[in-house]
């Protein structure tokens, strides 16, 4: 089939694709975007060797020394291009309110009358790659299928690895299957005979959902969740739009299995802000004194759950890789993640070593003494050396600079990952980063004041966003920039997912709130973190199975010095004094930004919430 406007371009449409919605979009859009030709991805080995390479000849990427990498390749962005651009992140509902304080909002028709003339004509000189993938394991009740329009080779071969790409798909998808529509364009066409760059962008960008039609448009931006839209855009903007509208909840969260010595496992999900740690979380190490226990990885940023008919939660890892920040990975920090690395990894934004290997900031603190590259090129092309980093403050690596693995290449893969059924949740735990107030960890008493906890979260912002980096904002259940509607219907969503499981006689997961990062007054970290957070998540498991102990105070319960294992570990009671006290003034304050909070979500924000408020309030005051 030819649209009328592709004027001789031919669509290419393989055989085997049999979807008339399909079809008739990808004409619509190369009518549009008009590229030179049409791709249609098969996922298989040979394509993503073949656009490798095409992005080698084309200098996007560098291959690294098979020797020391295998089958590895570094791409350096642009310097403009480096981050996920929130400001320019836009929930285009028909209502204002659908979107809510939190969100960009621009009215639908207002918003395509601006992006039509940009996507006109966005992508002439280019191929436009057609990205068939399925967020979750094919097939399985909780998956759900997107295509990507992309006329971006390294989105195609990122896509690859992060999610369930190819030829299969299309099986799934039928005849009549739904997909959500997913377009974009570096926004950088090319005039007859123009070669182009390395890392094509626009100074322009849009990242664009609209909700109600199940859409995403990309515009201006070849880098990470900007330009990869099965992951922020879809998986969690547009699913939570899904969720809220059937019933279940699409999260930024890592779910990760703890096996204890008995051989009893138990699934846990967490959510943590961007560059929170949440894959060395997932990949947990247990350390000395947890003999016999083990953590394996489903995933490491989001999770999609539902309601089992047993009444339980049921999650999957509707990704099928891992886009990790790349400095301060190392051996101490997350040694399951590094053996992941050492072959088929797209690296972005590193620094080349003189040898073809990749280098980050924190790679060397592993070992004691552990020397410094000598001489490296930085992400940015230049001359690095130690000195020149001493003197200017130069990176090799960008703080926000990536990995791309597959999850199969991560020795602690949990052998559920792929489980089309999804695994049955025990728990739920919210971590910020906070330098102060918030304690290491805290038990909600019940569904509605873990719903509290998670919505009240505060953090301080990180490079994985463009903006100022150490700000503490609130970030409600750790999904600000996630959530595709209005946060306090959000709120009220995650509510009544409670009620009705409640209603239905569930053991409900325990929520708890977790904080890794309190510093002392010298500055400094004071909790250990990576593999020493499993003793936190024992007491966790102890309080599940009804035998931890714990104390309560004014916004839940936490555990006493001695509630803890300590076993393998040098840390004083005063040390643990530090980071789980709770300090009454600075709790005054924190009140005073939640409730600053709640007057910007006033609109729809739950009673329970404002109910649960009053009660911590009085608790304090008493
Ligand atoms: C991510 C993020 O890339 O949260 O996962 O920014
Ligand atoms: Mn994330």
């Amino acid at each position: 089939m030819n649209h009328p406007a592709m004027q001789g371009l031919s669509l290419n449409a393989p055989s085997y694709v049999k979807n008339a919605r399909l079809i008739a979009w990808v004409a619509d859009m190369a009518a549009l975007c008009k590229p030179d030709t049409v791709y249609w991805c098969d996922g298989s080995e040979e394509e993503y060797q073949r656009l490798c390479q095409q992005l080698v000849d084309a200098g996007t990427l560098t291959r690294l020394n098979p020797a020391k990498r295998p089958n590895s390749f570094l791409a350096c962005s642009d310097p403009s291009d480096v981050a996920r651009v929130e400001d320019r992140t836009y929930i285009c509902s028909s209502k204002k309110e659908d979107a809510g304080p939190t969100n960009n909002w621009v009215a639908p028709d207002e918003m395509r009358a601006t992006l039509q003339p940009l996507f006109d004509g966005c992508m002439r000189g280019r191929t436009m790659y057609v990205v068939p993938f399925s967020m979750g394991p094919l097939g399985s009740p909780i998956a759900h299928i997107g295509v990507e329009l992309s006329d971006s080779p390294y989105v195609a071969i990122n896509m690859k690895i992060m999610t369930r790409m190819g030829k299969a798909v299309f099986d799934v998808l039928g005849v009549n299957g739904q997909f959500v529509p997913c377009v974009h364009t570096v926004g950088a066409p090319l005039a007859a005979g123009e070669k182009g760059v390395k890392w094509p962008c626009n100074k322009t960008k849009y990242i664009v959902h609209y909700p109600e039609t199940r859409e995403i448009w990309s515009y201006g931006s070849g880098y990470g969740g900007n330009a990869l839209l099965g992951k922020k855009c879809f998986a969690l903007r547009i699913a939570s739009n899904m969720g809220r509208d059937e019933g279940w909840l699409a999260e930024h969260m890592l779910i990760l299995g703890v096996t204890n010595p008995q051989g009893k496992k138990y699934h846990v999900a967490a959510a943590f802000p961007s560059a929170c740690g949440k894959t060395n979380f997932s990949m947990l190490v247990p350390p000395a004194g947890f003999e016999g226990w083990t953590v394996t990885t489903i995933g490491d940023d989001i999770a999609w759950i539902k309601p089992g008919a047993d009444g339980k939660l049921y999650a999957i890892n509707p990704e099928a890789g891992y886009f990790g920040v790349a400095p301060g990975t190392n051996m101490l920090t997350n040694p399951n993640c590094l053996r992941s690395l050492d072959r088929d990894v797209i690296f972005t934004n590193v620094g080349l070593t003189d040898d073809g290997d990749v280098w980050w900031e924190g790679m060397e603190q592993d070992a004691p003494g552990k020397a410094l590259p000598a001489h490296l090129i930085d992400w940015q092309g230049k001359d690095w050396t130690p000195q020149i980093a001493k003197e200017t403050g130069a990176k090799a690596a960008h703080p926000n600079s990536r990995f791309t693995v597959a999850a199969t290449n991560n020795p602690a893969l949990d052998p559920a990952w792929n489980d089309p059924a999804g695994v049955p949740l025990d728990a739920f735990i919210f971590g910020g980063r906070r330098s102060d107030t918030v304690p290491l960890v805290t038990e909600g008493r019940n569904w509605v004041e873990g719903v509290y906890m998670a919505a009240t979260m505060g953090s301080e912002t990180t490079a994985a966003i463009t903006g100022q980096v150490g700000v503490v904002r609130r970030d409600p259940f750790a999904m600000l920039a996630f959530a595709g509607y209005n946060m306090a219907d959000y709120f009220q969503h995650w509510l009544n997912v409670g009620k009705k499981l409640e209603a239905s006689g569930a053991k409900l997961p325990k929520i708890f709130t977790a904080n890794w990062f309190r510093k002392g007054a010298d500055g400094k970290f004071v909790w250990p973190g990576y593999g020493e957070n499993m003793r936190v998540l024992k007491w966790m498991i102890d309080r599940i199975e009804g035998q931890g102990k714990g104390q309560e105070h004014f916004t839940g319960i936490s555990p006493a010095y001695e509630d803890l294992n300590w076993t393998g570990l040098d840390f004083s009671a005063q040390q643990f004094d530090s980071v789980i006290s709770m300090d009454r003034s600075a709790w005054a304050k924190e009140l005073a930004l939640h409730e600053e909070l709640f007057k910007q979500l006033e609109h729809h924000l739950p009673e329970e919430l404002t109910q649960t408020k009053a009660a911590i309030e009085k608790r304090l005051a008493a």
